[in-house]
């Protein structure tokens, strides 16, 4: 995607094969500064405090955080090790563990000295397939994007959090068909959602969608189903951290809400997914996924841009209240309309999963 004219992915190796370079998503949209990682301690430190974040984007920089560990030290023992630190950084989205075993099976098979060179290529093909895997999946949410469409008018879209380029490597999952609606002529316009607590519709993807020249609109994360009521969103849209083997999906908390606002409303409820979200271990979402809990000061505090430009933190409860803070919820299969993956659409049932991935049979 373009920033400033310029083509960026939201990770890349530097030229001296030795550290990457990552979009630091703490500081958007105020400021766009870019972060040089070199350690597998900064990497964890990195998703844990979310300058990345989004799925496919933990995966894919846990999977550089596990080659430098490699570098750091090409032991049995760290090879154990450092799977562990990296896997602990962030419990929800599976695509962290699918990463994480993906070069563990490839790597403890070689030689200590064979690993980091291993790690480090295996990391770079990884990034470029979530690119090609987002592609795809643009591809074939655009079809719904046109089914919906009505003739001379916008097509409204509703989406939650952020599941576009920055939540990816580029592209998006959710927001790659409107990409490529928009990129076709077909006029869309989006819903963002705010997303509290830390507001990755109103940063993340009002600031992407902005810089792409995508119409759109934040609204609170209370106001979909007044607009769904109303005849003013004709799709919703939203991605996926970890959705299971019948199709039960775990997003960004206050997602659910959104989908029985959109069942009561018969307005489609479509999930867009890599298939390295898919957990092919679990059937029942809302009992086996583990849910991350963060940090009540992300209720508590917002921080933004004063009107003198500085970024300024600020406390917005009453004193000495309590605040809760899941990240992320669970909406089950039955109030998902269709999963739109790289390997086309399915209903959000097992048997349609298994559709498009019959080896998982
Ligand atoms: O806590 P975050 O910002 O990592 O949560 C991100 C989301 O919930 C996204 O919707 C999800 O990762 C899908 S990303 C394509």
């Amino acid at each position: 995607m373009n920033i400033f004219g310029r083509a960026y992915r939201t990770i890349w190796p530097d030229e001296d094969g030795v550290s990457i370079h990552v979009i630091d998503q703490t500081r958007l949209p105020h400021r766009f500064e870019t972060v040089s990682l070199s350690t597998s301690a900064e990497v964890a430190d990195a998703i844990v405090t979310m300058v990345v974040r989004g799925a496919p984007l933990i995966g894919a920089t846990a999977a550089y955080g596990y080659a430098m560990a490699m570098r750091e030290d090409a032991s049995d023992a760290n090879l154990e090790a450092a799977y562990h630190r990296l896997y602990e950084t962030r419990p929800t989205a599976v695509n962290l563990r699918w990463a994480l075993d993906d070069l563990k099976a490839r790597l403890a098979p070689l030689a200590a000295s064979e690993r980091f060179p291993a790690a480090w290529q295996r990391s770079g093909d990884i990034c470029d397939e979530d690119v090609e895997i987002c592609r795809k999946i643009g591809e074939a949410g655009l079809s719904l994007i046109k089914k919906a469409q009505k003739p001379g008018k916008t097509v409204n879209i509703l989406t939650h959090c952020n599941a576009g380029w920055l939540a990816c490597v580029d592209w998006g999952t959710a927001l790659a068909p409107i990409y490529m609606a928009h990129d076709a002529g077909i006029p869309v316009h989006v819903w963002v959602d705010e997303t509290r607590p830390r507001n990755q519709g109103a940063s993340l993807t009002a600031y992407e969608l902005g810089a792409h020249g995508i119409p759109h609109t934040v609204i609170p994360d209370n106001t979909g189903g007044h607009l769904m009521q109303h005849g003013m969103v004709d799709l919703c849209i939203v991605g996926t951290d970890r959705t299971t083997a019948r199709g039960d999906v775990c997003n960004k908390i206050g997602t659910y809400l959104k989908a029985l606002a959109a069942q009561a409303n018969q307005v489609p409820f479509y999930v867009a997914l890599p298939h390295t979200t898919i957990d092919w271990t679990i059937e029942d979402g809302v009992k086996e996924i583990p849910i991350e809990e963060r940090n009540a000061r992300e209720v508590t505090h917002m921080t933004g841009r004063l009107l003198d430009g500085t970024l300024a933190t600020v406390d917005i409860m009453a004193p000495g209240s309590k605040a809760l803070n899941y990240a992320f919820d669970v909406t089950p299969a039955h109030l998902v309309t269709a999963l739109v993956t790289d390997r086309g659409i399915c209903t959000a049932t097992r048997e349609g999963l298994m559709g498009l991935f019959p080896e998982r049979g």
